[in-house]
């Protein structure tokens, strides 16, 4: 019988809660400073390891922000949609769903076709190359005004085809769901689907606005519905998916200890929850480290982990056949390896 990290290598999963900027390892940040000829404050790798201590959001995005400054031409996006995708193929992830804050480029002065053109063909090469599917999701920064996240739904009409859902995402106390309710109503009838952060930092009431005011399809984080027993039963009954990011809510202190980590409560109450990485390259691990760090601290069994990496399918953006597909496979997995 394998041993739970060897059981975690192989089961067949998909990430559902990344964001791309999140993705830049310092050897990266360091390449691409270099190739723009942007100064950075860091003279080493291991200085800007070094400074990847974070007491709340706020401390991360703050560094966030700046560690994406590097970022300018089509290719710079292209090497780090890439650098993300041939981390997570050995990590046996066949789909991902990921995150893209354009505000964050736009406002300094970064075009959008650009950074469209080089994250959708490494998207492309992802699938072609290693066979990794994936939908691309535009976050609205909740820090700025609803105005901004409109100017930036215009700028993506051109590329409607290329988006599958819009998100909301940056700093969550002070900025309810419902500031963007009009904004989220134009993006569903643009067709596009819909998942907010919520309950992260923000409290239950933040969860229930973003399911009744944003009408979203899923929920990125959700810590805080367990606080809420009501909460809990209609998550459960609505078959609504959380994409909960364990090692980051150790590293910004929304837990004190993975040990604390509500994922089995989450389980036990029949939530979908999935687990995700959110931004591997700040937070110390790709998904499956999130998955082995979780399951040692709190004592996931296998089934615990393939009920996880079902819900990572089901709670996707996939057409019901892709779905049934991979759970079939992850069923065929477990079923060998139990
Ligand atoms: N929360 C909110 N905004 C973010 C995050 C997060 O975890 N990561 C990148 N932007
Ligand atoms: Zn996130």
């Amino acid at each position: 019988m394998p041993n739970i990290a060897e059981f975690i290598q192989k089961l067949p999963k998909a990430e559902l809660h990344l964001h791309l900027e999140g993705s830049l390892e310092p050897e990266l940040m360091f390449d691409l400073a270099r190739r723009n000829k942007i100064a950075i404050p860091f003279n080493a790798v291991e200085d800007i390891r070094a400074a990847y201590n974070f007491s709340n959001l706020q401390d991360f995005l703050d560094i966030y922000y700046q560690g994406m400054n590097v970022l300018h031409g089509k290719e710079d996006y292209y090497d780090l949609t890439m650098g993300y995708i041939k981390k997570i193929q050995q990590d046996n992830c066949l789909h991902t769903e990921v995150f893209f804050d354009p505000q964050a480029h736009l406002e300094r002065g970064i075009e959008f076709p650009v950074i469209m053109a080089g994250i959708t063909s490494a998207l492309k090469d992802a699938e072609k190359d290693f066979g990794i599917t994936s939908r691309l999701i535009m976050c609205f920064l909740r820090h700025l005004p609803e105005e901004d996240a409109f100017k930036t739904l215009k700028l993506a009409e051109n590329f409607l085809p290329h988006i599958a859902a819009v998100g909301l995402d940056s700093s969550e106390l002070g900025h309810p769901p419902s500031k963007f309710a009009r904004v989220f109503k134009a993006a569903k009838e643009r067709g596009l689907l819909s998942v907010a952060h919520a309950g992260e930092e923000g409290p239950p009431q933040y969860i229930y606005q973003a399911l009744d005011l944003l009408n979203i399809d899923r929920i990125d984080h959700g810590n805080r519905a367990m606080e809420d027993p009501v909460l809990i039963e209609r998550l459960r009954s609505e078959r609504m998916t959380l994409t909960v990011c364990p090692l980051s809510n150790l590293k910004l202190c929304v837990v004190n200890s993975l040990r604390d980590h509500p994922i089995k409560p989450m389980l036990q109450a029949g939530i979908r929850a999935t687990i995700n990485s959110d931004d591997p390259s700040y937070f110390g691990g790709y998904l499956n480290d999130n998955y082995l760090a979780v399951a040692n601290a709190v004592d996931l069994d296998k089934s615990d982990l393939v009920t996880l990496a079902k819900n990572s399918f089901s709670g996707s953006f996939l057409s019901e056949k892709e779905i049934n597909h991979h759970i079939h496979q992850i069923d065929a997995y477990a079923t060998s390896h139990t």
